[in-house]
């Protein structure tokens, strides 16, 4: 028998070795290379659009003596066949899936009945609304299964598109998946005389945006691989219907958008590159409106938009992959390079003239920098903002009623984050030291901090004798709910000069339920 050297053998060893490792490394290339491609998600040119749009009807009120609008909102549960024949499990406001529009003046006092007819507790956050924290429903006013919470307050802002969804802490993604979420319009004697389509669900459109999963019949909530920013489904729908179009009657059409997925940054436009008037933003109209074929809405943020048709045309609102989303990594696991065919607008032959969109829309309510009597530092991480987990019995800051502050938010955490505040409308004063593009120059309560962003805001915490409370807070968080429910969330206390925060068990208020 022939002996095989030593250095044959030994070099026969590593030849096996390394087609091992090369094996290996292309079966985990492959992988990722599987991964990478899997991960990208695109409904745009494949969507048929069979389903007429569902607008949510605007919410029955009743005017008390005193003059007080009363509203009714029930919290349920149901199901609805988002496609024939299959019967999903959902959640909705006075319904099977999201709520009614409501709606109330400039100056009118408002009360809404919320009853849970859930079998968990919950809250409903009157997102956008300027309001005492003790009505603005977020974690402290948490109502449990059969009980009801009626809040009161007055509107005291200016015409704008607001929503309202629930706030538990530790739950709010998944309740507001199921469907709890609806939008609730502001108008104002400026709102009402300005030539802007102002007919609901006829010219006037809420278009809430969400994006969804099914497995089966059933919502698939699960967050997939990577996904540190939380779900991401593989289409959207609006106001709960899916593939959906509008026929449309006008020549032009105000398109209410309202992102009110719970991880998903959209970048809308035009299939056909169209421009449009960009002329609210969160907490309300612009001073004139911007033309623009993008608008960006991270989760929570609104935006009002008219797009003008011509006799017989069909046009998709699409959202695009997103240029400003962080890196490769980030765009293709985070959703940022996914793309939608959202929306189909199909103009009828014969439109009806509307008048052109306003060169002026009025004067800005927004805070300024330069009477800021204090700065703070905000640093997002998803761990914490400013290295703390939100702690129900904490308060981070506390402010002083009438005053303005200047605010740095800053997210280095190599992911997407947004910025959401309760109780005000801010001005975003600078994005990265530099003046912000036109959709951040209005009145914005949220905004979009992708990683390697810092921006600067000024916000002023206005309100009568009954904003100052020392015992409730309101919150600020991300707005991606996932980060929210794990503790990308403090809280903050509005008080009257001389006031302290009250210490140890925050709140004070019904129902204290900890998930
Ligand atoms: Cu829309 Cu604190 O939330
Ligand atoms: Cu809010
Ligand atoms: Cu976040």
């Amino acid at each position: 028998m022939a002996r095989i050297p030593g250095k044959t053998r030994l070099r026969r060893v590593l030849v096996v070795l390394g087609s091992l490792v090369a094996v290996l490394a292309l079966a985990i290339g492959g992988g990722v290379l599987w991964l990478w491609n899997d991960a990208k998600v695109s409904t745009v040119g494949t969507t048929e659009f069979r389903n007429e749009l569902a607008v949510p009807p605007l919410a029955r009120s009743t005017v008390r003596k005193d003059g007080t609008r009363v509203f009714d909102l029930r919290m349920q549960t149901g199901e609805k066949e988002f496609t024939a024949g299959r019967r999903t499990a959902t959640w909705g406001f006075n319904g099977d899936y999201l709520g009614p529009t409501l709606r109330a003046r400039l100056g009118e006092k408002v009360e809404v009945r919320v009853r849970n007819r859930l079998p968990e507790a919950s809250t409903v956050h009157w997102h956008g609304m300027h309001l005492p924290a003790r009505m603005d429903g977020g974690p402290h006013q948490m109502v449990d299964p059969g009980r009801d919470w009626t809040p009161r307050w007055t509107v005291d802002q200016p015409a704008a598109t607001l929503w309202y969804h629930p706030h538990p802490h530790g739950a709010t993604e998944k309740h507001v998946q199921r469907g709890l979420a609806g939008m609730f319009l502001v108008d104002d004697a400026r709102s009402e005389r300005l030539a802007l389509p102002k007919r609901y669900g006829v010219d006037d459109l809420p278009v809430i945006v969400q994006d969804v999963k099914f497995d089966g019949a059933k919502f698939d909530h699960g967050h997939g691989m990577m996904r540190s920013i939380g779900f991401l489904g593989d289409r959207t729908m609006v106001n709960g219907t899916l593939d959906p179009y509008k026929v449309v009657r006008d020549e032009r059409v105000r398109l209410r958008l309202l992102n009110a997925s719970t991880a998903r940054t959209y970048d809308f436009g035009f299939s056909d590159g169209r421009e449009f008037a960009l002329v609210g933003t969160d907490g309300g109209l612009l001073e004139r409106p911007a033309t623009t074929d993008r608008i960006q809405l991270s989760p929570g943020e609104r935006a009002e938009v008219v797009v003008r048709m011509a006799p017989g045309e069909r046009t998709v609102l699409r959202s695009h992959a997103q240029g400003n989303y962080g890196d490769a990594w980030q765009k293709r696991f985070a959703g940022g390079d996914d793309s939608f065919d959202v929306l189909q607008l199909r103009a009828a032959d014969r439109l009806r003239p509307s008048p052109e969109v306003p060169s002026e829309l009025g004067e800005l309510e927004l805070p300024k920098a330069a009477d800021a009597v204090r700065s703070r530092h905000f640093d997002l991480r998803m761990s914490g903002i400013n290295g703390r987990p939100m702690d129900m019995n904490r308060v981070d800051d506390t402010v002083t009623r009438g005053t303005t502050e200047l605010w740095t938010v800053r997210n280095d955490n190599g992911m997407p984050h947004n910025f959401h505040v309760h109780d005000v409308q801010f001005r975003v004063v600078e994005v990265n030291g530099k003046t912000p593009p036109p959709a951040l120059r209005g009145r914005k309560d949220t905004v979009f901090l992708p990683s390697g962003t810092e921006l600067k805001l000024a916000l002023r915490f206005d309100g009568g004798p009954e904003f100052a409370d020392p015992d409730v807070p309101f919150m600020y968080h991300c707005h991606l709910l996932t980060h929210e429910d794990g503790g990308m969330m403090g809280q903050f206390v509005v008080v009257d000069k001389g006031q302290r925060a009250t210490s140890g068990s925050v709140g004070g208020s019904t129902d204290h339920r900890h998930p």
